[in-house]
């Protein structure tokens, strides 16, 4: 197969080769308003311990000023049932904190360990206080270690292919367009050396 080089630049990425999983970020403003935004810049940064978790944020937005100032986030894990509310609620930039909630059809509730709140319709969260940044100009990767974990019982019953089937993670792709996860199936894994 021949290779054909294409941009560095991510906003001409059609497709895109790195599919980033979505997932809505709660915080709590320094007045004690909840936020909540969709984040598809996430991954794992170490496996610790603590372990560590990171997602990458314009420097303007509530959510990378509210996990400054009051120091953690909760990491809420929609399954496909949320893909329209999930866009709905990064696209609406005229509703903002509580009401976004509901302008969105999500409902916060109290999470074990941290103070911003879990989303009920959301299928696992992970609960994080916040471990420095990373800045380039305008944006920040925000580095959280993660001090309490929590799913639905769905999410932690059956097989591994159940589990992964209840959880039904979604991925952007590229502006207007998301993927969702195909069927887990178990990889032989052959140690050699
Ligand atoms: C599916 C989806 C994924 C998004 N991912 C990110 C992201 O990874 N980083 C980011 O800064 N903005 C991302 N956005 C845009 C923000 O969610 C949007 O600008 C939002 O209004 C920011 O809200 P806030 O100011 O309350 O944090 C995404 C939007 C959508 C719809």
């Amino acid at each position: 197969m021949s290779k054909i080089e294409f941009p560095i630049d991510k906003h001409d990425w059609q497709p895109s080769p790195l599919p980033g999983q979505v997932v809505l970020v709660t915080t709590l403003a320094a007045d004690g308003e909840p936020n909540v935004a969709p984040k598809s810049w996430v991954s794992m940064a170490a496996f610790g311990p603590p372990p560590v978790l990171m997602f990458g944020c314009t420097f303007d937005h509530a959510t990378a000023r509210n996990t400054m100032q009051r120091g953690a986030f909760v990491i809420n894990v929609p399954g496909q049932d949320l893909v329209e509310q999930a866009w709905r609620c990064g696209s609406d930039s005229t509703t903002q904190g509580a009401a976004r909630f509901g302008a969105c059809g999500l409902t916060p509730v109290p999470s074990a360990r941290v103070a911003p709140p879990r989303i009920s319709e959301c299928r696992a969260h992970l609960e994080c206080e916040t471990d420095g940044y990373r800045e380039w100009g305008r944006e920040v990767v925000v580095f959280g270690r993660i001090v309490a974990a929590s799913a639905d019982t769905g999410a932690l019953e059956g097989d591994q292919a159940a589990r992964y089937s209840y959880l039904s993670p979604f991925f952007f792709l590229e502006d207007g367009w998301a993927a969702c996860l195909g069927v887990a199936r178990s990889v032989e894994r052959r140690d050699i050396g």
